[in-house]
């Protein structure tokens, strides 16, 4: 007997969809003309809900599926899942850590280097034909910089590892400092910024780092300062960084997430010091296939009575 589990997302990659199918009867909400209705056909039987990290999975779903026993996240955050509910409810919840760790800390280099550097303004006065006769302003150096990392975990060490091979000197900051990293721990997040010439923002969206990046810390990062985000905008205060954009009390931004996804602030669009990324921190190819995998192996595991591999709850 194939078990029933919800899916709320496209695999990203036939091989991993077919799997699916071969071990699962498979409802795919994101596919449904009319979701509600295939819910309310469903539901009694689904066991299993796979969904993204930055999607999750509301209370109200979760009531309406009374034999579900797992929320299998692709991906690593679970903060749009109620998970004091899913405990209540008995449900397991797992997600898929470490597998996407590098390609996320590649595109927070990425936003680095193309801030830095204003690699989209080069590209668009190219393209616009304004090479010959006109020049750009000067960009600025990353090699050598400090880099201040918010969050070392597995994303903020591949970060970290990043920014030592650019010559950059490395300090975090965290709810803890941790044992053996060569890394300066700072002891709060405005010190850390007050030190830094770069702030990746790698730590989990909660209620505990909500707006955390707020205008004292961009103060402290200052007028050369560069802020990266690719964990989660609930934990910036936006408007605080759209004003701080706009004054010129910090250089730029690169950021790969915001409060309100896919919405942004308007003001963001037409700065030129801002490089702006449609949450694509996993989003290549490999790492999507690394992802499904292990969303499998949580799968097959539960269902096979066996430890899951990587759960939360
Ligand atoms: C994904 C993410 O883009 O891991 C997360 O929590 O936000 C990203 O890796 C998202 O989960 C889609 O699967």
């Amino acid at each position: 007997m194939r078990p029933h589990i919800l899916l709320t997302l496209p695999m990203d990659a036939p091989v991993l969809e077919q799997a699916l199918d071969e071990a699962y009867h498979v409802h795919r909400l994101h596919l449904a003309p009319d979701p509600e209705a295939l819910l309310a056909s469903v539901a009694p039987r689904i066991r299993a809900v796979v969904t993204t990290g930055a999607g999750g999975v509301g209370n109200a779903i979760l009531d309406t599926l009374p034999a579900l026993e797992l929320i299998a996240i692709r991906g690593v955050g679970t903060d749009r899942v109620d998970l004091e509910h899913a405990r209540q409810l008995g449900l397991r919840v797992t997600t898929t850590p470490d597998v996407l760790s590098e390609d996320v800390a590649d595109l927070a280099m990425g936003l680095l280097l193309a801030t830095s550097r204003a690699i989209c303004v080069g590209d668009a006065f190219v393209r616009a034909g304004k090479w010959p006769g006109h020049s750009l302003p000067l960009a600025h150096r990353v090699a050598g910089k400090r880099a201040g990392i918010l969050g070392l975990g597995s994303i903020g060490r591949a970060i970290a590892r990043r920014a030592s091979g650019f010559g950059m000197s490395v300090a975090y900051t965290g709810r803890r400092p941790h044992e053996g990293v060569p890394y300066r721990y700072a002891a709060n997040l405005v010190d850390l910024a007050s030190t830094s010439d770069v702030l990746f923002v790698a730590a989990s969206g909660n209620p505990g780092t909500r707006g955390i990046v707020n205008a004292q810390v961009l103060d402290a990062l200052g007028p050369e300062g560069i802020l990266v985000n690719i964990a989660r905008g609930s934990l910036v205060d936006e408007p605080a960084l759209v004003a701080a954009l706009a004054s010129g009390r910090i250089l730029g931004a690169g950021l790969d997430v915001f409060q309100n996804e896919p919405h942004m602030p308007e003001a963001l669009l037409a700065m030129a010091n801002v490089v702006l990324q449609p949450h694509q921190g996993s989003a290549t190819r490999e790492c999507r296939l690394d992802m499904g995998a292990l969303v499998l192996e949580n799968l097959a595991a539960h269902f096979a009575g066996q430890p899951l591999p990587t759960p939360v709850v």
